[in-house]
């Protein structure tokens, strides 16, 4: 009988303003694989990727086991403009596929790492809810009740790679400070559900500062996010999608408003944090 395996990553939004490569959330939309033992190699897909070895779902699944034999179909949610992580869930979700069907039990934290090069976003696709990577260690937490979060996700996106060019091989101490300071603020207001300290601590000044003139309109909407009624909004990876944050109350309002605003240039959709990491189960 062909053997098949359902694997379910979500995207993850990182940095979360001050935590640059540190902190990051997992998110609930989903790339969805479905790997078939067919005898033969083929990627099934709607969206808009390569379908030969260099696909990263395959590529993932490769660095554990020759794909020849696999049929891979592969749907996705998570918008492929920059900024959700959709890189280091495909890679994982290929991973996962070859670790289970081979009963590998590999370190995919370590291997999804180095493939991606972003281990925050990897950490919280794997874990699920909020993360702060060290390293090779991740600490794990849920999201606070009551907050929410909106997704301004611009047309045109922007390389992570470019964005990561933009950034300067050393910062002002006073930055650093500033970081450290704000990155406990907004940690304790998770830790604690105190939105007014999530709000204090969203600000950043070791990438959004650079990066921000590569996409300007993103930008802007991170220092007006306030006005929209938002607690506050941070470039969600190296962008140049935002997230938003809001609360129960305040998400609808936020919603309606920052439509309106961006409505040429950016879609603009409510977003769960997700609890739960990537998921496999045997079809
Ligand atoms: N921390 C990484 C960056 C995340 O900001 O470049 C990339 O998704």
């Amino acid at each position: 009988m062909e053997r098949r395996r359902l694997i379910k990553v979500p995207a993850s939004s990182a940095n979360l303003g001050p935590g640059f490569d540190a902190f990051a959330v997992a998110l609930a939309l989903f790339i969805e694989l479905e790997v078939t033992e067919t005898g033969s190699f083929a990627i099934e897909t709607d969206l808009g990727i390569t379908r030969d070895r260099s696909n990263l779902v395959v590529a993932g699944f490769e660095r554990l086991h020759p794909a020849d034999d696999f049929s891979f179909r592969i749907s996705s949610e998570i918008p492929l403009s920059g900024g959700l992580g959709s890189s280091a869930a495909a890679y994982l979700a290929g991973l996962i596929a070859a670790d289970h069907l081979f009963e590998l039990d590999a370190d995919l934290l370590a291997l999804a790492g180095e493939l991606d090069g972003h281990p925050d976003n990897v950490a919280a696709a794997l874990n699920g809810g909020f993360v702060v990577t060290t390293g090779g260690e991740v600490t794990r937490f849920d999201p606070p009740d009551g907050l929410e979060a909106v997704l301004v996700v611009p047309h045109e996106a922007v390389a992570t790679r470019e964005a990561r060019a933009a950034l300067p091989d050393q910062v002002p101490l006073a930055d650093a400070v500033f970081n450290v300071a704000h990155g406990a603020l907004l940690m304790l207001g998770l830790a604690r559900g105190d939105f007014e300290l999530i709000s204090r601590g969203l600000d950043d000044r070791l990438h959004q500062t650079y990066r921000g003139p590569l996409y300007p309109r993103s930008d802007d909407l991170i220092a007006r996010a306030e006005e929209f009624g938002a607690l506050g909004a941070t470039l969600s990876g190296a962008g140049p999608t935002v997230l938003v944050w809001t609360t129960l109350e305040t998400t609808g309002g936020v919603v309606e408003a920052l439509t309106a605003e961006v409505a040429d240039w950016a879609e603009v959709s409510r977003v769960r944090f997700e609890t739960d990491g990537a998921d496999v189960s045997e079809l």
